[in-house]
């Protein structure tokens, strides 16, 4: 080899080697910030260096509804340093897939409890055997899962919602016999929330249970609108199309009848206890509260969004050694014109 040759051998090698070590140190950074293209990945997020704090990994179904907004504040205002916690949040956006790799992210990380919303009831078994296999106790709240083995779960925090139900077709049979229509044909259209969820199957059942004693309630249609403002707007104007006299409307949350008002409205007729549709609406968020008192919505069954705070008294109890229960049921009302203004001058929790 001429000195020539081993000098551009020298000057190529010694190329390469810089750019091996760039090349390695700029993964090695990606890697430390957890950042691809600017977004934390979950399983990229390392546990806190203090160990003092106790770690919590939520997956939340989503933001879809006001509810849900109150929902996720509540679990985010106590799970936080200040209360020695490190919280690990995932919104999941309405995907059981998110949900699940949000929960192998959170094993694989050994948090010391995970508490989530299951989006629907199906599905769960074998990410959640993995979590009990990891021996980390799993914390439901709002809605539930339906697996064979109740034990891949510690405990559930959430509404009655068959009990929902009910007291949405007792207050409607309360309402019609007021006005003398107790006998009269009541054609009833029913708005859904998303299919399979808890929320969904329990206030179906239990409006059902109080329809089928009442032969003159025609149930015209049931429909998922997938709790969502847009979709109670698109299927309400759908049924406004199809059938002509809509004399109550059953909207399985607010934010699917802030939709539905829309297209009463847009149709030419009015809602409310005297208007041309009587609405039932669940969740009682305080916009809707405001309808209740106007007599927009004849009632309106609460369903209580602060369950992060239920679910720390649960992790405290387990710290402690203490026993918990299988359910916790949130307390919840039924509102109406006689409460809904009351309820709306007291202070927000
Ligand atoms: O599971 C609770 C339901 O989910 C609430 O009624 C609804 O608003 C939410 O999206």
């Amino acid at each position: 080899m001429t000195e020539n040759k081993r000098e551009w051998f020298r000057i190529t090698v010694t190329v390469l080697i810089v750019l091996a070590v760039a090349m390695f140190a700029a993964g090695l950074m990606l890697l430390g910030c957890g950042e691809i293209n600017g977004e934390k990945k979950l399983e990229d997020m390392r546990t806190p260096v203090d160990e003092n704090l106790t770690v919590v990994g939520v997956s939340q179904v989503g933001s879809e509804s006001v509810w849900r907004t109150a929902n996720t504040e509540s679990i985010q205002n106590v799970f936080t340093k200040e209360n020695g916690y490190f919280l690990i949040f995932d919104n999941a956006r309405q995907k059981q897939e998110n949900q699940i790799k949000a929960l192998r992210s959170f094993i694989s990380q050994r948090v010391d409890y995970i508490v989530f919303s299951p989006l629907t009831e199906d599905g769960w078994d074998t990410v959640l055997q993995e979590a009990k296999e990891a021996g980390i106790p799993v914390i439901l709240i709002d809605r539930k899962v339906n697996v064979k083995d109740t034990s891949l779960y510690t405990t559930w925090i959430g509404s009655d919602f068959t009990r929902e139900g009910r007291m949405a077709g007792t207050v409607l049979a309360k309402y019609l016999t007021r006005q003398g229509r107790q006998d009269d044909t009541i054609r009833i259209v029913v708005l859904q929330g998303t299919e399979g969820a808890t929320a969904t199957i329990g206030r179906t059942r239990g409006f059902r249970e109080v329809a089928q004693q009442h032969d003159n309630w025609i149930i015209l249609e049931q429909v998922d609108a997938e709790f969502t403002t847009a979709k109670g707007e698109e299927e309400m104007e759908r049924l406004l199309d199809k059938y002509e006299d809509i004399d109550v409307l059953i909207s399985q949350n607010d934010d699917m009848t802030f939709g539905a008002l829309e297209a009463i409205d847009r149709a030419g007729k009015t809602a409310g206890t005297d208007g041309d549709i009587m609405i039932i609406s669940f969740d009682a968020v305080k916009n809707a509260l405001k309808l209740v008192a106007d007599g927009v919505i004849t009632a309106d069954i609460e369903c209580n969004p602060h369950q992060g705070e239920y679910a720390e008294t649960v992790i405290e109890r387990l710290e402690k050694g203490d026993p918990v229960a299988k359910l916790y049921f949130v307390p919840e009302t039924v509102y109406t014109k006689n409460n809904a203004a009351t309820a709306l001058e007291e202070p927000e929790d």
